[in-house]
């Protein structure tokens, strides 16, 4: 399998929650192609952010790829309102007790590519069963929740042993990242065949967002 090229997706969680419309058109003026959208229910995660409506409004302004991570406990519920507004990739976590592999192929039957996700301390071999059903593994180094954590160095293994299961087997899928991803981070976890980089805090904070972007999209070795 050829390596995918790397992509930068924003995380708006970051952006202006009184104008998120406002948020996501920076990422188009950046020249990025995905928005990373965090929607949170208070239980999975301590904290709420925004719903389908609000995804279906955003969709209205933008053609941008939205990356949706659902952080729920009960993520089967909402698959079907997130691909109405307007989804085009819907990830959900490993952790809580739902029919996961039925929610995966539910999400694709609604016409979006999948992922699933996987915390900093849930063991890799949690999502070997999904492995070959996805389009993407979302690998959380934060506690998933809030944005502006410190990236955890300890989750670097984890996402070489997935690249290797993915390479091994000559999978498809994506391999993203998320939390704490910046400048430092990103080429390290790029060295152990990450593509695909989530990025909030860092990016907002970025005085030159197509720099900022130009360093995390770099290809590896370049
Ligand atoms: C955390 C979210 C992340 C977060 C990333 O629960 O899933 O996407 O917004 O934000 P930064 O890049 O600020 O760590
Ligand atoms: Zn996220």
């Amino acid at each position: 399998m050829d390596p995918h090229p790397p992509i930068l997706a924003p995380s708006i969680l970051a952006g202006d929650h009184a104008n998120l419309a406002g948020s996501i058109l920076i990422l188009a003026e950046a020249g990025l192609s995905w928005a990373h959208l965090d929607i949170m229910d208070g239980h999975f995660v301590p904290n709420l952010t925004f719903g389908p409506q609000t995804v279906a409004d955003l969709r209205k302004v933008s053609d941008l790829f939205f990356d949706v991570h659902l952080m729920m406990d009960e993520p089967h519920r909402y698959v079907d309102a997130f691909a109405k507004a307007g989804a085009n990739l819907i990830s959900i976590h490993v952790e809580p007790t739902y029919p996961i592999v039925e929610t995966l192929q539910k999400i694709r039957n609604l016409g979006c590519s999948n992922g699933i996700v996987l915390n900093p301390d849930t063991p890799a071999e949690a999502i070997l069963p999904y492995l070959q059903k996805v389009d993407l593994v979302l690998v959380m180094t934060v506690q998933p929740g809030f944005g502006g954590q410190s990236f955890r160095h300890d989750v670097l293994g984890k996402i070489g042993q997935i690249d290797h299961w993915r390479k091994d087997r000559a999978l498809p899928f994506r391999l993203e990242v998320d939390g704490g991803v910046d400048t430092y981070t990103a080429p390290l976890c790029r060295d152990r065949g990450c593509d695909t980089f989530v990025a909030g805090t860092a990016f907002f904070k970025a005085a030159d967002k197509v720099q900022f972007a130009a360093e995390i999209e770099k290809t590896p070795f370049a």
